[in-house]
């Protein structure tokens, strides 16, 4: 473990069997469809690499990257595309891969934008902090709920830092206190 890490929340072991049930929930609710797997950069890149991994039916990967409107610690529910999907998600099962969801101001713009464009979508993500939500969104696939703490690791940063951790994290307090 690496100083900054206060704790291990969650480890690799864990997370892969994690990863594993949910897997095992998509191919049986998909089995024999296709979906998009959206992954959300670039928190999403490796829990999306390892569950596609695990996915025994057809799919192809989007990409969107998207940053929160709104100053301060005032969420407008508002979200910034700075990269958007390549392709037409229209009539497509889209399941959008998150690592985590905090507030859910993201996933729901997103969630909002994609039914508009015509997509059957769900999110799968991997943590969820449900005390942390303010926005209410439909999740169908939670990998794990954790407490409200900073976590990195296994593609979650501390200004970009610490997302190729194998492990998630708890942050040391003095790491991001100043
Ligand atoms: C994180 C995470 C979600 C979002 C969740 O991304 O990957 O996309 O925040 O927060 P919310 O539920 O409060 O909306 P972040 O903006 O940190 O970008 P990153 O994935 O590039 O690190």
């Amino acid at each position: 473990m690496i100083k900054e890490i206060k704790s291990i929340l969650v480890s690799a072991e864990e997370i892969d069997k994690t990863v594993e049930k949910l897997a095992q929930r998509i191919n049986a609710d998909y089995a024999g469809k296709s979906i998009v797997l959206l992954i959300i950069l670039k928190g999403s890149v490796v829990f999306a690499s390892d569950l596609m991994r695990k996915l025994d039916i057809d799919v192809t990967l989007e990409f969107m990257q998207v940053s929160s409107y709104g100053g301060g610690s005032v969420s407008t529910g508002q979200i910034k595309i700075t990269k958007d999907a390549q392709t037409d998600l229209n009539g497509r099962n889209v399941i959008i891969a998150e690592d985590i969801i905090d507030s859910g101001n993201t996933l729901k713009a997103l969630t909002e934008l994609l039914k508009k464009r015509g997509a059957n979508v769900e999110v799968c993500t991997l943590l969820s902090k449900p005390s942390r939500r303010e926005a209410q969104v439909d999740v169908k696939y939670i990998g794990m709920e954790i407490p409200d703490e900073f976590v990195v690791g296994y593609g979650m940063d501390y200004d970009e830092k610490f997302r190729s951790l194998p492990y998630i994290g708890i942050l040391k307090e003095e790491v991001y206190a100043d």
